[in-house]
């Protein structure tokens, strides 16, 4: 998904056009941009307002500088892409909304391809998407569409048919996607701080609103995919997971949608000021020296300033600095950075904290001798209870995440080794979540079936399979996040 940004130079070389000298990838893209301006208008103006007269102006412009570029203009969708000719468009996270725009929009309305021909006139062009943008409720749009550009002789842009494959858009898919453009945008985020260069807050915040949305349509595998753990590049892994799941459990505590977002934004920055903290101590095998721990512990006081010296501050809510401030402070205010007069800590905060000390410990780091798997981390939280945590908020947690959390890997009775993948949460099938079966009773590694637990043979009358016990992935050499991410692909 990653690599979907980079361009290689000769890539790059090969596809510049000769009139602009823009590339071909750029020329394209700035035609979608137009195209989508175009598209929102439309839906609210007539044809002949000015400000489409404008735009549409600009936007034969664009395509003008395409046709000259390339004997053919022709966009086509294809497996969550969208393809100029035969070049993949690659979009970065500022325009990323105007893809996800189209292709939901072109989705919607089955058009996998658009052509237009090159004597194509602004008034055509104009009448074509007017028609093409119009909301559609027919069962089938497409023939509809199709049908009223012949009434209307409109024969510069041609359309086919999505094909049937292509038209479910798979939330898992796009979940993952967002998993990692959140990574990439932090990655991204972490150098700029380091030149100094100005940070897009708007695209963070649309971010974080996106995870939203798909926390809501998809809880279990959002859960699932804080499985991932990059080694290489903790810092970003780790605050993208706490970010997903403080959202998640400060839904569960009836946060307001504004408030989860500003509280994601939060936890996404939580760790910022470890930009500062030397890699030597970051990553340093056993333990730190009384020297080396006071570095450690001006994180949070270093991620606060950080985050008040950017120039769109002003954007960023307040908690946001309470959150980089305190996640480390206990609920009894012990823990660091240690204040002289403190009385409260954010609730914000609070949530992080135990979200932040959740990742912290199912993550196998060089200098933690013992990895945690998912419900040991819950037990070991449950122990240190009051002291550590706020009681009201662990509890929250504890039930969001059940006995046994999405991503667990569980022996059945049967023999079988199964991948938690959703939680039931009816109180009395707690011991009961869904699974997909990853090892069969012989021990071979498989791609098994997706079962529920609460399952019952209608023969003896007993539950089909039940968990015996929690296992370690690690000691039987399963990857969970693999699972996760293969179902994304699928
Ligand atoms: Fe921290
Ligand atoms: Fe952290």
């Amino acid at each position: 998904m990653i690599e979907e940004k980079e361009k290689t130079e000769e890539e790059e070389k090969q596809a510049e056009s000769g009139e602009t000298g823009l590339p071909i990838q750029k020329l394209a893209i700035n035609f979608l941009t137009r195209f989508y301006i175009v598209f929102k208008i439309l839906k609210l103006y007539a044809e002949n307002n000015e400000l489409i007269e404008e735009q549409t102006t600009l936007l034969m412009e664009d395509l003008n500088r395409l046709k000259a570029a390339e004997p053919e203009v022709k966009f086509r969708i294809k497996q969550e892409s969208i393809f100029f000719n035969q070049q993949r468009l690659k979009f970065s996270l500022g325009n990323y909304h105007i893809f996800k725009f189209l292709l939901e929009e072109f989705r919607k309305r089955e058009i996998g391809q658009l052509e237009f021909s090159p004597d194509i006139g602004r008034q055509e062009l104009t009448r074509a998407l007017a028609i093409l943008c119009q909301k559609r409720t027919e069962a089938q749009p497409y023939e509809a569409i199709q049908a009223e550009l012949q009434d209307n002789q409109i024969t510069g842009l041609t359309l086919e048919k999505m094909q049937a494959s292509e038209r479910l858009l798979s939330p898992e898919k796009s979940s993952a996607r967002l998993y990692f453009l959140s990574i990439l945008h932090l990655r991204e985020i972490s150098e700029r701080q380091k030149d100094n260069e100005k940070i897009r807050l708007n695209t963070t915040r649309r971010l974080i609103q996106s995870i939203f949305n798909h926390l809501i349509d998809n809880e279990s595998f959002l859960l699932g995919l804080t499985n991932i753990k990059n080694h290489d590049e903790y810092t970003l892994n780790h605050s993208v997971n706490v970010s997903l799941l403080a959202i998640a459990l400060g839904r569960r505590l009836g946060l307001s949608r504004v408030e989860l977002v500003d509280l994601g934004l939060a936890a996404f920055f939580h760790d910022l000021g470890k930009i500062e903290t030397p890699l030597e101590i970051l990553n340093k095998p056993g333990q730190l020296t009384e020297e080396e721990r006071k570095i450690m512990e001006l994180h949070p006081h270093q991620g606060a300033e950080k985050l008040v010296q950017l120039k769109e501050f002003r954007r960023l809510p307040i908690s946001a600095i309470h959150v980089a401030m305190e996640h480390h402070i206990k609920e009894d205010l012990s823990g660091y950075p240690h204040f002289k007069i403190k009385q409260d800590v954010n609730l914000y905060s609070r949530i992080v904290k135990v979200c932040d000390f959740f990742d912290a410990i199912t993550t196998k780091r060089v200098y933690r001798k013992k990895v945690f798997t998912r419900a040991e981390a819950l037990s070991l939280m449950l122990e240190q209870g009051r002291t550590e945590f706020n009681p009201v908020i662990l509890k929250a947690f504890v039930q969001m995440m059940g006995i046994f959390p999405v991503g667990s890997v569980v022996l059945l009775n049967t023999g079988e080794i199964g991948l938690v993948t959703a939680v039931n949460q009816e109180l009395k099938f707690l011991l009961r979540p869904r699974v997909k079966i990853i090892v069969d009773a012989a021990g071979n590694k498989i791609d098994g079936e997706l079962v529920d637990l609460t399952e019952i043979d209608l023969e003896n009358r007993k539950y089909k399979r039940t968990i015996v016990k929690e296992i370690n992935p690690d000691e039987y050499g399963l990857n969970v996040a693999d699972y996760f991410l293969a179902e994304a692909e699928a």
